[in-house]
């Protein structure tokens, strides 16, 4: 048996996912006349009440877009030093935007109000200007965690004081939905832009989509041609998203009971140090110096499970709908089993 809990994005599109994909209406969407497309756009905007939306072919350029959209060259923006916009979007920011961070040093790659207000340069001609707030949620390098909505409110106040823009890279805003109370409208109502993803633990091949106000989106959709992702019968795909929040979305809190199961079973387990909350779908525990992290991912790939060494004694592993009951077992087995 085979196990890899590396990333949800390894996912495969399931039969019933194909079969909308075989038959979706499709149109040229660089002319703006995709039906599916367009529908998406709009089912997913009135979803969270927000105006408008564009469909993306990435997380990554629908955040590059949005950050790009409410900043200029020099500025500074604010996010946790966990951030995927910052560690694993290959420098996009600098590169798309010429952009710097100012880096928080949060709790699991989250931020508080306090901590945004005192990182807001002061207005001096030789500080970089502070113009946008960015946060993740679920978060990816912090295991998964999931914003308490208090928390996001509170920052919005410090953005509105301070006349900063707030995006939420959502890309497992999916996975936050089903563990907490806050709503997506509520979600709609206090961020300026939203990036969500269909191809992490909702299961579509591919796509993400980017959600705000008409105008935004506007000016977005040239910045989302400039970077080359401008598509063209896109319905196909645009098709595999709809259906992964009609029919795929619930499952994912299967996911989440795994990730769950995994955790209760670390926790006995004596190679094991450290296990941060687990969540959602993303379990990252650290290793006792009995062992270090190249030698366990060794072993455990000789038993046919690969999970990710993120350094440091520091093993991240993410449950996905494609991981199955009998591989559950298994890797659970194995994890109790293990002799170190
Ligand atoms: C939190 C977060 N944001 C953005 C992305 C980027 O998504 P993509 O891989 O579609 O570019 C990822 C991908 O893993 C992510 O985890």
């Amino acid at each position: 048996m085979k196990v890899n809990l590396i990333s949800d994005t390894i996912t495969v599109p399931s039969k019933g996912m194909l079969n909308k994909m075989f038959n979706a209406k499709v149109g040229d969407d660089i002319f703006r006349n995709d039906p599916t497309t367009l529908l998406l756009e709009e089912k997913v905007a009135s979803m969270f009440g927000m105006e408008a939306a564009l469909f993306f072919p990435s997380g990554t350029m629908s955040n590059q877009a949005a950050l790009k959209y409410h900043t200029n060259p020099g500025e500074q923006l604010i996010c946790d030093h966990f951030a995927h916009i910052y560690n694993y979007e290959s420098g996009g920011i600098s590169f798309n935007s010429g952009v710097s961070c100012k880096l928080i040093q949060g709790n699991r790659g989250m931020i508080t109000a306090p901590q945004v207000a005192q990182s807001i340069n002061i207005k001096s001609y030789i500080l970089p200007k502070t113009t946008l707030v960015c946060v993740e949620n679920t978060t990816n390098k912090g295991g998964g965690a999931c914003y308490d909505f208090k928390v996001l409110k509170e920052i919005k106040k410090v953005c509105v004081e301070n006349k900063l823009a707030f995006h939420l890279d959502g890309a497992r805003l999916w996975n936050a939905l089903l563990e907490t109370s806050a709503k997506p409208k509520e979600y709609g109502a206090i961020f300026d832009t939203i990036s969500l993803c269909f191809s992490k633990g909702l299961g579509a091949p591919i796509g993400s989509i980017l959600l705000g106000t008409k105008e935004a989106m506007r000016e977005i959709l040239r910045t989302r041609k400039q970077l080359g992702g401008g598509m063209r019968q896109v319905g196909y795909l645009a098709a595999a998203a709809l259906y992964a929040i009609e029919n795929q979305w619930e499952e994912m809190r299967k996911d989440h009971k795994r990730a769950k199961e995994i955790e209760v079973v670390l926790s006995k387990c004596e190679y094991v140090k450290e296990i941060a909350p687990v969540e959602t779908n993303i379990i990252i525990f650290t290793l006792t110096d009995k062992i270090d992290e190249t030698k366990f991912l060794e072993i455990l790939q000789g038993k046919n499970i690969t999970l990710t060494d993120m350094g440091s004694q520091t093993i991240r592993i993410v449950t996905h709908r494609d991981y199955t009951e009998e591989q559950h077992q298994y890797f659970i087995d194995v994890l109790k089993n293990l002799e170190i």
